[in-house]
């Protein structure tokens, strides 16, 4: 028994920021946020919400799959920048699709959450405690991006994506490692709220993404082969059996670095970040509901799902779709 994706969704904010914007904000140029990312251009919030995103990718995910929102069991939304602290965007997004009947909580593992989130509903639904799925990956990592660091405003979009999943006894999910490790997580970090109380107050506090981009560079190229490795081997699978790896969408030169390690061929790894830049959690289902969209998925493929991140968390799964 597994779990298969039977539909896909997605949802961007309607304004489009090229990289020739950016340079009337910082010290940069289209030329070398190219050359070093892969990146021309992200889609940026001037009003749409984490909540609001994720409602329409799940919309999307629903109609492809032909569900009704009253049918969902459980509701998953990976995030990093929600709106509110409470209730969580998982909830929101239930009331805003009528989803009545489905348990809903967030899930925060950063850029590897939506993947974390798919293995979650895994779990739930082989041990037989709901039969379905309703995933969604989404941030507008605009508000927590500091616009003045050239570092790391010029890394970051913003939008959604969402799968449908349900129990399925052929196929489906084959395989998956999922891992974390906590002794770095300050190579990449964002504060929430400083410490404010009647007894105590922090004055030294950073509530921007802070970044060590070469840490996280070399972090990728080493630890993701590696899982993906691993997972391929837990499934009897090679390099050779896969028919398209969908990474995370980090930076042009990390999938280049993933793609040369594993020596696999360019053409199976699917890119989309240089028109939607790096949205985290939103990364991966977003570019599946591309290739799902583009037909480029058909019955029977072998897929390997990578995501990384903030954490460190980092994972892979094997898909036959
Ligand atoms: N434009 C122009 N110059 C810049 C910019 C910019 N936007 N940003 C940094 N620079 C400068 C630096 O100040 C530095 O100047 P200096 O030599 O005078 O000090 C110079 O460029 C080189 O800086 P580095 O940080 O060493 O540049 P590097 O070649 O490492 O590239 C990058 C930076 C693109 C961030 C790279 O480290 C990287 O790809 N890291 C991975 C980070 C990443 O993708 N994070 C995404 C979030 S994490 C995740 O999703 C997994």
């Amino acid at each position: 028994m597994s779990i298969k994706i039977i539909g896909t969704g997605s949802a961007l904010p309607v304004k489009q920021v090229a990289n020739g914007e950016l340079t009337k904000l910082v010290d940069t140029s289209d030329e070398w946020i190219r050359e070093r990312t892969g990146i021309r251009s992200r889609h940026i919030s001037t009003g749409e919400t984490v909540a609001s995103l994720a409602t329409q990718a799940c919309q999307k995910a629903l109609q492809n799959a032909g569900k009704e929102a009253a049918e969902v069991e459980l509701l998953m939304v990976a995030t990093c920048s929600p709106e509110l602290a409470l209730p969580c965007t998982a909830c929101q997004v239930q009331d805003k699709l009528g989803a009545v009947h489905a348990v809903s909580f967030d899930l925060n593992a950063a850029c590897a959450g939506f993947l974390f989130a798919l293995h979650t509903a895994y779990a739930y639904i082989a041990s037989g405690i709901y039969r379905n799925a309703l995933i969604a990956g989404a941030e507008v990592l605009s508000k927590i991006i500091d616009w003045a660091d050239r570092s790391t405003c010029i890394l970051f979009g913003d939008g959604a994506g969402a799968v449908m999943v349900e129990r399925c006894d052929e196929g489906g999910i084959l395989g998956f490692v999922q891992c974390s490790d906590g002794s770095r997580g300050r190579v990449l970090s964002c504060g929430s709220r400083p410490l404010n109380n009647p007894y105590a107050s922090q004055t030294d506090f950073e509530t921007y993404v802070q970044m060590d981009g070469r840490e996280v560079f070399s972090f990728a190229v080493r630890q993701v082969p590696a899982s993906i490795e691993e997972v391929l081997e837990k499934t009897g699978l090679t390099v050779e059996d896969v028919d398209l790896f969908v990474l995370h969408q980090a930076n042009r030169r990390i999938i280049d670095g993933i793609c040369k390690r594993l020596k696999a061929d360019p053409d199976r790894f699917p890119v989309n970040l240089d028109r939607v830049g790096n949205m985290s959690s939103a990364a991966i289902p977003v570019l599946l509901d591309e290739l799902n969209a583009q037909g480029r998925l058909s019955a029977g493929m072998t897929l390997v799902l990578s995501g990384f991140g903030a954490g460190l968390t980092y994972g892979a799964c094997v898909i036959k779709w």
